[in-house]
């Protein structure tokens, strides 16, 4: 197996292990939410080099949810057609595109936040779940990390509430489930599912729990980055990494929580070289790599990718060559 090696989710054919994560182009969209041709050529571009994988950028679920003004938005129905052509681009170029999900919530407020106003933005999360699909996309990614409305949900340092929403595991989940239960009947074949996730929520312990939990709910896929850390730790440490692992912390939560999963999960940050990307999924660390600065200015990153792994396969091929019949053939 490696890094062009396929990887089959339901029905959906990945054609290499490489994902573009989602990442917001603030700079290509305009205050009104909606799609532009700019955004579009971007995700062609990336389509048409043949990653293997692609997730749209935090897509809000309503207006006062938005990180920024210049954010995508999928709160009516007016957002549809537009979308519908950025999700045609998957299907033009056979590569999946997932669209993420996301509401930036409360940090350090949620406990004040009422009941009626969750039970209100998961009616508006549902109704985005249904939207994306009619726009034709390969699935949903939920927004669950970064400290925004599901991390600071799923938190134990941020989810103190006493009603349905907070206290045990069950109800700091409750949010998702109910999400799950409303929009169980999208989830054919051919939509997916991805849950990103914080693997430290608030410790790499929890973020175990979290994964198996999100796991036995159904998820297709969960891609593990930050969550909102324990602040005992320096903000640079925010777990501890084994002195041999040479990636960084937040690969290597994708790659503990890996171990406690069977499910696929996609393992980023500062994954940026081929190499690096394919000792990873040779290794079997992690199931898929996500690759997001890097690809930004070089959306052909994945066709040098290719090349310098041949380059690099055919050199390892002749010196494994020399060292068998122990003089230089060549
Ligand atoms: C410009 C920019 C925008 C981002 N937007 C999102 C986003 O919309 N949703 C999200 O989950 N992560 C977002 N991220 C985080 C990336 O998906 C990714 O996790 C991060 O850049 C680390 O991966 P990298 O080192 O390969 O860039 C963003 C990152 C950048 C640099």
């Amino acid at each position: 197996m490696n890094l062009f090696t396929p990887i089959k989710i339901k029905n959906i054919t990945i054609q290499n292990r490489v994902v573009v994560p989602p990442m917001v182009r603030f700079s290509m969209i305009g205050t009104d939410g909606f799609v532009t041709d700019t955004l579009l050529k971007w995700y062609e571009d990336l389509a048409y080099n043949q990653v293997g994988l692609i997730i749209i950028e935090a897509t809000c679920v309503n207006k006062n949810g938005k990180l920024r003004e210049n954010q995508l938005g999928i709160w009516d129905n007016s957002f549809i057609p537009k979308l519908k052509e950025l999700a045609s681009i998957g299907h033009k170029y056979n590569v999946p595109m997932l669209l993420q999900i996301h509401h930036i919530g409360f940090l350090n407020r949620l406990n004040s936040i009422s009941t009626e106003t969750l039970d209100s933005i998961l009616d508006d999360f549902t109704k985005a779940f249904f939207r994306a699909k009619e726009c034709g996309f390969h699935g949903i990614e939920i927004h669950g990390a970064h400290g925004y409305l599901i991390s600071q949900l799923n938190s134990t340092l941020e989810n103190n509430r006493n009603d349905k929403f907070g206290g045990s595991i069950d109800n700091r989940m409750y949010f998702i489930k109910e999400l799950l239960r409303r929009t169980k009947v999208l989830f054919d074949d051919n939509f997916i599912l991805s849950y990103r996730m914080g693997g430290n929520e608030p410790t790499l312990e929890e973020g175990i729990k979290n994964a198996k939990y999100l796991e036995s709910l159904g998820i297709d896929i969960l891609h593990v980055s930050s969550g909102i850390p324990d602040p005992s730790f320096r903000s640079q440490e925010k777990i501890v990494v084994p002195q041999n692992f040479n990636f960084d912390w937040v690969v290597y939560m994708g790659c503990e929580i890996k171990k406690h999963v069977n499910i696929p999960v996609i393992g980023v940050r500062w994954i940026t070289e081929e190499e690096q990307a394919s000792y990873l999924i040779e290794n079997k660390m992690l199931d898929l790599v996500a690759i997001g600065r890097a690809m930004i200015g070089k959306p052909f990153w994945i066709k040098i990718a290719k090349e310098n792994y041949i380059k690099r396969k055919d050199a390892d091929q002749k010196s494994s060559k020399i060292k068998i019949n122990g003089r230089k053939i060549f």
